[in-house]
Order: C-alpha cells, then structure tokens, then sequence
C-alpha cells in the first residue's frame, strides 16, 4: 500500500512536471502561455506554481508515462487517464486542451490537477476525481506555501479560485488559500484553524460566491474557528479586483475593511429586503434580530442591536423584547 502510494505521487508529479515542459517549451503550449502571460502572470509565477499545459490530443500523456512503466489502469487510478466508455480495454488522456494547474498536498507533493478550458466553453474547470491521494474536501489548493505567512500573520485569507491565489500570491499577499470549488468543508476549515487565530474570507462579489461565503462562514464557526468577511465592489473577483485596483488596494480591503460575520450577514439582509415599505422594515428588523440573537456574548448582541435600533427608530427596548422571543423559538 505504501509503495502504491509513492508509485501515485510518482506519477502525478511526472505528469505535472510534463505538462510544465510542454508549456514552456513547446510551440503547442505557446497560446497557452500568452492566455496566462495575458492574465498577468509573470514567467516567475508561471514557474513557482508549476502550471502547465495539456495539450489537445487523446494519448500524449498516456504515451509519456506508459514508456515510463505506468500501466494504463493504474493511471486510470491516478486520475490522469480515463477509460473508454465504448471499449473498457481503451483509455485516454483526461485532460485535453487545457490550461493545468497542480494541487498539493500539505508537504508539497502533486497529488491531482485543475485544468481550465482556454475559451468559454464548459466545464471552465476539470478536477482530478476523488483519488486514493486526491480528496478535493481535503486538500486546500495552495496551502503548503501558505503556511507560513498564515502562521506570522496569524491570519489565513481565504479565496474562491486558483487564479485568485495565483494573483494574489504574485502580488505579495502569500497567506493565501483557496476551497477547490465548493464550499468550504469542516476538514478544511480545520486545517485553517489549526494554523490561523482568523480566517478572512474575500469570496467573489457575485451572488454565488457570497452565498459561499456564508455557508463557509457557518463552517468555521462550528469548527471552533474565528472567521471575517470582505465584500469586493462590484461584483469583482481577487483576480479582477486586483488587476483593476492594485494590491495595495486589496491588502487595504483586507486590513480596513473585512467585517465580522454578523455584519455581513445582516448587510447582506438589507440588500435582500424592501426597505422602502413598512412590511418589508418589519420582516427585515425580525429577520435581523433572529440573525443577532444567535450570538452568544450580550455585549455584542446590545452593540447590535443598538445601531439597528438607531437606523430604524425604534426603541432598544423593543429590539430586545424580540430578542427574547427569537431566543425562546430556538430552544
Ligand atoms: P477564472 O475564470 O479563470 O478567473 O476562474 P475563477 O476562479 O474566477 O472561476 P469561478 O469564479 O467561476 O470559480 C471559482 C472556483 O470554482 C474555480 O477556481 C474552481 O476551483 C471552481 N470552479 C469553477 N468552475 C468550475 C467547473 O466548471 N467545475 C469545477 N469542478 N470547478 C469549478
Ligand atoms: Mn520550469
Ligand atoms: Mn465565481
Ligand atoms: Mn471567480
Ligand atoms: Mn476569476
């Protein structure tokens, strides 16, 4: 079993060592390295997260490794090749004409891949299927260089993609880390609290990525970790926003502008309720009050609901006579 395992990360790591070369060094790589010099990449960056390229044919790497001793069923395994649905006794590359990013595990180790499409077609991103090595709830895609900025800033930024990271990264912001897709699982979220005493999420703008931020929001949480929210303007991802405003406008979002959970909760409330009639005001004070009293310390909760009660002019002492019937309703 052991030796089993080394034969897989031997043969992840060949495989991302082989779609870097065809990237850097051959003329069918070439519009994938000018899609990600295009992006903004700098050969340094393109270089240290070892991207690379698929090319769009059915065997090159099937070729590559089978010649190197892997068998094609073991690779199948590996997740680098697929079966033929039409003959089981054929296989073939699974990643074809794609841009390829390797995923690490804790120690470094390639232990399966993102490949994106270079055009809008669909899936933008292929992952590696669930491997004996490769267990997408598990792994946090850039974490093994992460880890020590995380642990001197005591601070792990959370991010939606690849490219979010990459970008970031480049820009000098490296306690980046990012969920390989979904959201966030309480054995990420574990590995994050282990090493951070907070985890700020900056999740994309867009009405998706701020829904996940919310569900990853109640995983930290009840995995005993601390976690704090930025909201990018204008529905612009890390990538696009740094790209548009500079870094130094990101690590000021991070520094002066992340808000605890709550508050983006309840801002994200205001953006969904009808403030301008008196229904929409109640079901948006009795909403955020349910929202408020789920917090545990009474002087949070009375900071709370003291703003509310000025923004909306009612008396504190309402607030806090719903609070006590939301409390009620959830025993
Ligand atoms: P770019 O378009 O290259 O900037 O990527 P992005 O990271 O901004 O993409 P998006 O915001 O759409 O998705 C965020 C992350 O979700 C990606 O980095 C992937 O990890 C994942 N993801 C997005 N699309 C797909 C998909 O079609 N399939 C899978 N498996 N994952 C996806
Ligand atoms: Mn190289
Ligand atoms: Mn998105
Ligand atoms: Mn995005
Ligand atoms: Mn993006």
């Amino acid at each position: 079993e052991a030796v089993r395992r080394k034969k897989l990360f031997a043969a992840n790591d060949l495989a991302a060592k082989y779609y870097h070369h065809i990237l850097m060094n051959t003329k069918v790589g070439e519009p994938a390295l000018e899609y990600l010099k295009g992006r903004g990449l700098t050969p340094g960056t393109i270089e240290r997260f070892q991207l690379g390229y698929a090319p769009s044919a059915w065997d090159v790497l099937l070729r590559f490794l089978t010649k190197r001793g892997f068998s094609e069923d073991f690779l199948e395994e590996a997740g680098l090749l697929s079966k033929s649905q039409t003959d089981p006794s054929r296989y073939y590359d699974k990643f074809r004409n794609r841009v390829m990013f390797p995923i690490q595990d804790a120690q470094g180790r390639v232990v399966g891949f993102g490949g994106r499409v270079m055009d809008e077609s669909h899936p933008k991103y292929l992952n590696t299927p669930e491997t004996v090595l490769f267990h997408k709830g598990r792994h946090l895609y850039n974490f093994h260089r992460a880890r020590n900025a995380i642990r001197q800033t005591k601070q792990a930024v959370l991010l939606e993609g690849y490219m979010d990271v990459i970008v970031a990264y480049q820009a000098g912001v490296e306690n980046v880390v990012a969920a390989l897709g979904t959201a966030l699982t309480p054995d990420q979220a574990r590995l994050l609290n282990r090493n951070a005493e907070e985890i700020v999420m900056v999740y994309d703008g867009d009405r998706a990525g701020q829904n996940a931020a919310l569900r990853s929001s109640e995983v930290i949480k009840e995995t005993g970790g601390s976690a704090r929210v930025v909201v990018l303007p204008d529905g612009l991802d890390p990538d696009e926003f740094i790209r548009k405003h500079g870094y130094e406008a990101f690590e000021r979002m991070i520094r002066d502008r992340s808000m605890s959970v709550t508050s983006f909760k309840l801002q994200k409330l205001r953006e969904e309720s009808q403030l301008s009639t008196q229904e929409g005001r109640i079901r948006f004070l009795t909403e955020a009050v349910r929202i408020i009293s789920e917090l545990k310390s009474p002087v949070e909760r009375e900071s709370y609901l003291r703003q509310l009660a000025g923004e909306f002019d009612v008396s504190l002492e309402s607030l806090s006579m719903e609070v006590e019937v939301a409390t009620k309703s959830l025993k």
